[in-house]
């Protein structure tokens, strides 16, 4: 029987639990025993009673719920290799050699350099004398696969990451409530949202409540100069009859020499033009609750995918990423992904704003 673990890490997103509803009971489904690791790689480091067999309906309920259940940390001890042996070892105790990861970009990285490091962990283990060469025989390659959960959307190559919609949902809300307030006294509000690195968030929340001005990474704004245009447009929209005004700030945004723009640096600009201007931070509020129905239906099927990507998988093919695109759930190599989302930082590092939104091709509008 295969053995295959499922675990949440980085930052929780809605929808996670979906994932691992649809891993454990595909898996069952599939005659394969599955397994929760809980707390992120922390557990998988800890193992023994943080790697637990998951029953049917252990995970009843569970497409509706926020968060994630089996718990994430964002593991400091996996980035070591001495835990990465660790985390080997108790795999291995527990017969587990397929392992289906749900999180953001450095969590997915983590798991394939865990893939691609096994043999030699397994060596180590062997000469520390925790396993004989006969016990280890059946583990000669480790399977990972990797779904993307993160409410930032930042991943290349897939349309949507589990959570996004959720979060964005929850933004749009949020703004609808804080626009009612604004009109009734004519003030400016300046939202600061999530998204680290990415603009995604900002962007859709922006287009989805009608905002004056969106502040992302990928489009950095002129250096001294979008005070000017900021306000110009604000008070445009005042001429016209506009009696509030929302701007989006996303949490990386830049000008473009790569100074932060932050929600005061902007509240300060609409200052200037005396309107009565608020900053709300909206915070982990952004992460909570309940995910919408396309997170739902796109974890599901996803996590349905991966079951069937580590049942066909050969020690040969390449570490996959299940994504959406074009209305599609798709494998890609998990490490081409990797590779063009840090190119689209690199491009925003390089000041190269153009080339960051074309690498965000399918998710981004110039
Ligand atoms: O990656 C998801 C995210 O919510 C980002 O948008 C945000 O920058 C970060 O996590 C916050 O992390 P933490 O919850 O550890 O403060």
């Amino acid at each position: 029987r295969k053995k295959i673990a499922v675990m949440t890490s980085g930052g929780d997103s809605p929808g996670m639990n979906a994932a691992v509803r649809a891993v454990v009971r595909t898996g069952i489904h599939y005659g394969c025993d599955v397994f929760a690791v809980y707390e992120g790689y922390e557990g998988l480091l800890k193992g023994g009673e943080y790697l637990r067999q998951m029953k049917w309906e252990d995970v009843r309920g569970w497409l509706s719920e926020g968060g994630t259940l089996i718990g994430t940390a964002r593991s400091m001890e996996f980035r070591e290799r001495w835990g990465r042996k660790q985390a080997a070892g108790n795999l291995i105790s527990q017969g587990i050699d397929a392992l289906i990861v749900c999180g953001g970009d450095g969590s997915l990285t983590g798991a394939d350099l865990f893939r691609s490091e096994w043999p030699s962990l397994v060596e180590e283990l062997v000469k520390d004398g925790k396993f004989t060469q006969e016990q280890v025989e059946p583990y000669k390659s480790l399977t990972i696969v990797g779904l993307v959960g993160s409410i930032d959307n930042d991943m290349a190559g897939t349309d949507s990451t589990i959570g996004a919609y959720s979060a964005l949902e929850r933004i749009v809300e949020m703004v609808d409530y804080i626009d009612e307030t604004a009109k009734s006294h004519s003030r400016a509000f300046v939202v600061e949202v999530m998204g680290r690195h990415c603009g995604w968030l900002a962007l859709m929340a922006g287009i989805a409540t009608g905002a004056d001005y969106i502040f992302i990474p990928e489009r950095a704004v002129p250096h001294g100069k979008w005070q000017e245009e900021l306000k110009e447009v604000c008070q445009r929209h005042r001429n016209k009859g506009r009696r509030n005004n929302t701007v989006i700030v996303a949490e990386g945004a830049l000008d473009d020499q790569l100074n932060p723009v932050t929600a005061d640096d902007v509240k300060n600009a609409l200052l200037d033009l005396g309107l009565d201007t608020k900053v709300t931070i909206l915070g982990h509020v952004q992460r909570g609750g309940t995910a919408v129905a396309h997170d739902r239906w796109l974890a599901t099927l996803q996590g349905v995918d991966s079951v069937k990507a580590v049942l066909e998988m050969t020690p040969q093919t390449p570490s996959p990423l299940i994504g959406i695109l074009e209305n599609k759930i798709i494998r890609m190599p998990l490490v081409e992904s990797v590779k063009m989302t840090k190119s689209v930082a690199t491009a925003i590092g390089n000041k190269d704003f153009d080339k960051a939104i074309s690498l965000r091709d399918t998710e981004f509008i110039e």
